[in-house]
């Protein structure tokens, strides 16, 4: 059988109500694996559940942010052999209006709460041998944008996170990140408001294969989750179309 499969695989993804984190849960249930969805919102979250290939797949809904969700959550899961944390937001300030509470917002979802969940999660030991441990973080991370500090520091924070799971797990446990450009999801679609059609026009031409789709990182994510990359951890995949190249 091929090393890419994720069969008798049980994995986590946040943020599987929406875009990268809902097309990688299908794509991970079509390889095999058996998915446990959260996200907030419940409706949402069926859907994706219906959208599903095989059987056994499970939905929490929770707001990661309420610490009594977080917990409940965390007590429920089954036995994991995979996370996918995708669960995450985007607020653009330049850095003259930031504050602690807009620091929080952008800072508490994109990096303490994935902090959350894996220190609970290790501390419940429910992570099986050889599991794997993806983290969506950004290109951002290397390459901010105006607006994007909160948002950059975080998923660089989140980077060096992953590469601190490397080091204290034991029994084949990895941990590994993607980084991507412009991804067309909702997230996308809340960005391209608030810019000219000139502006993502423009930048839209900077990408020699054109900005990328949920699928582009959900087959990442398979990859990173299966067999075939045993030997990878603490390592960071940039997706981006080819947009870094002259930059
Ligand atoms: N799209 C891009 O261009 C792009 C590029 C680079 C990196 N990324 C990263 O990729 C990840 C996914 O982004 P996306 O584009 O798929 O965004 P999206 O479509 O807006 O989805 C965001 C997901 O995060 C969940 N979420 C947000 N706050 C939450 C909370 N407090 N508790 C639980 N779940 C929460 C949302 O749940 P509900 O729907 O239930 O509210 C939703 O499922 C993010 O970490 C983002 O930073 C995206």
């Amino acid at each position: 059988m091929t090393p890419f499969h994720l069969h008798h695989k049980t994995i986590l993804v946040t943020g599987a109500s929406s875009g990268i984190g809902r097309q990688t849960a299908i794509s991970i249930s079509e390889m095999g694996g058996i998915l446990v969805l959260t996200g907030r919102d419940e409706k949402k979250l069926k859907e994706t559940l219906a959208l599903l290939k095989g059987s056994g797949h499970q939905l929490f809904a929770a707001d990661l942010l309420i610490e009594q969700q977080r917990t409940d959550l965390l007590e429920k899961l089954p036995q994991l052999d995979g996370i996918v944390h995708s669960a995450g937001i985007v607020k653009t300030l330049p850095i003259k209006f930031l504050d602690p509470e807009k620091i929080d917002e952008t800072l508490n979802i994109n990096y303490e709460i994935p902090v959350l969940l894996m220190a609970g999660i290790m501390r419940r030991k429910k992570l099986n041998a050889k599991a794997s441990v993806v983290f969506i973080s950004s290109i951002a991370s290397q390459h901010p944008y105006r607006g994007g500090a909160v948002y950059a520091g975080a998923k660089a924070a989140i980077e060096a996170f992953s590469k601190s799971i490397s080091l204290e797990s034991s029994n084949g446990i990895r941990s590994n990140c993607i980084s991507p450009a412009m991804v067309k999801t909702p997230m996308y679609e809340m960005s391209e408001q608030k810019v000219s059609k000139e502006t993502m026009e423009a930048h839209i031409k900077q990408y020699p294969l054109g900005v990328g789709y949920p699928e582009d990182v959900a087959n990442t994510a398979i990859f990173l989750l299966s067999e075939a990359s045993r030997w990878i951890t603490g390592i960071n995949i940039t997706l981006d179309g080819g947009y870094l190249l002259e930059k």
